[in-house]
């Protein structure tokens, strides 16, 4: 597959598949015939057929991520998922709610907002900088715990730093301890090789919007079954089957309201495209793309990086230090100058923020990149570091 098998503008230099992965165009077309299907005949699609189809759906995708479909729900996205787990999890006063310091700033509002209502209390723990060895970040990671921890939260692969952590560790050492694990997972899906049953978390919140380019508004809930009878959803409706099926625990979550489902109908066609190019082979491909700026980068900034060893923490996404500090950086929204320039004057979508005080340019390759994009983006920094101070 290449940028031949997208829809992407003429001209667009798109770095950013780590926040919007674009789909293939076989995807989209398989989206388009279940919308049809639907409008030919409504009654039959939402009421008979569509149940069966998301089962139908779901089976590769659990396949892909190494669990039975029996224990994942179809959801719009990671943000969803996380706030069904919210519900869910029970919290009262002073109890604890355990999080990284590379977490997403939309999953921390979610806890903190949980945390407001029910007097709990989010911790914070920082990890080692830069991050070297994994087994430090578990050990460093785990001095959190405290016998009020009544959560884990933490991400498969960062979203800021775009490091991929060592979540199966983790969770094996909260299982003894006894603490449930949320892992927040959106990156990691189709990026990296996953197996939720060895990995043995409580939950685990998924897009399949961005690596496994699924169209948009796609992701995915997995509940492992000891939370399956008291999981709560975000959305009350009916709660039964709407086909008259046997009760299951994903009833209150695939029906929640009238809506397109068509874009999760659409995830096997996903699944299928990256097959068929070959798993190792996209990641690989898309690896050395994010290497290759990597280091172009860091020559051209001279900046110690947030990781040295690229093959251990990153795989298709790598976030690099710029020069410059943006004031208010961290302020949702706000759109670094530098990105503005990349954007207005070469046509370059890579996201550029600021992360503890530090600004940062973040690069995503996937199967529509090539080195001439990578390159593109070398040559405007050089053009912008050496021509408008502004920016440094
Ligand atoms: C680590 C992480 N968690 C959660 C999300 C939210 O994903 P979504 O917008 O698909 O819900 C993102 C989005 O970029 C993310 O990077």
């Amino acid at each position: 597959m290449d940028r031949s098998d997208f829809t992407l503008d003429d001209g667009v230099t798109y770095l950013n598949n780590g926040s919007f992965g674009p789909s293939p165009r076989r995807v989209q077309e398989v989206r388009k015939s279940w919308i049809d299907r639907l409008e030919r005949q409504p009654m039959q699609f939402l009421t008979r057929d569509l149940e069966p189809a998301l089962r139908d759906a779901m089976n590769p995708l659990a396949d892909l991520v190494g669990t039975a479909s029996t224990n994942m729900t179809f959801v719009d996205n990671a943000t969803f998922g996380m706030n069904i787990v919210a519900r869910t999890v029970p919290l009262s006063r002073d109890e604890e709610v355990l999080l990284t310091d590379h977490e997403y700033g939309a999953v921390m509002r979610v806890w903190r907002d949980r945390c407001k209502e029910t007097g709990a209390k989010v911790v914070v723990q920082r990890l080692p900088d830069p991050l070297t060895d994994p087994n430090e970040l578990v050990e460093e990671f785990l001095k959190g715990v405290t016998e009020r921890t009544k959560l884990i939260v933490i991400s498969h692969v960062t979203s800021a730093t775009a490091a991929i952590f060592p979540v199966q560790e983790i969770c094996h050492a909260a299982r003894r301890m006894k603490i449930p694990v949320c892992i927040d997972g959106p990156h990691a899906i189709g990026m990296v090789p996953v197996n939720l049953d060895v990995i043995d978390c409580d939950f685990y919140c998924a897009s399949c919007h961005k690596w496994l380019s699924a169209t948009f508004g796609t992701g995915f809930l997995y509940v492992a079954p000891r939370w399956q009878h008291r999981v709560k959803p975000a959305i009350i409706s009916w709660g039964g089957s709407v086909s008259g099926q046997e009760p299951s625990w994903q009833d209150e979550f695939n029906w929640i309201g009238t809506r397109d489902l068509s874009g999760v109908l659409a995830i096997p066609e996903a699944i299928r495209c990256l097959k068929e190019h070959g798993w190792e082979r996209f990641r690989n491909e898309t690896h050395q793309l994010v290497q290759h700026g990597a280091e172009r980068i860091s020559s051209l900034t001279g900046l110690d990086p947030l990781i040295n060893d690229h093959t251990t923490w990153n795989a298709s996404m790598i976030t690099l230090p710029v020069p410059g500090i943006v004031e208010n950086g961290e302020q949702h929204g706000r759109r670094d100058p530098l990105q503005n320039t990349l954007w207005n004057r070469y046509q370059i979508e890579v996201p550029v923020f600021t992360w503890k005080n530090r600004r940062f340019l973040r690069i995503s390759c996937h199967l529509y990149n090539t080195t001439d994009d990578v390159d593109h983006l070398l040559n405007a920094l050089e053009e912008c570091f050496a021509k408008d101070h502004k920016f440094v």
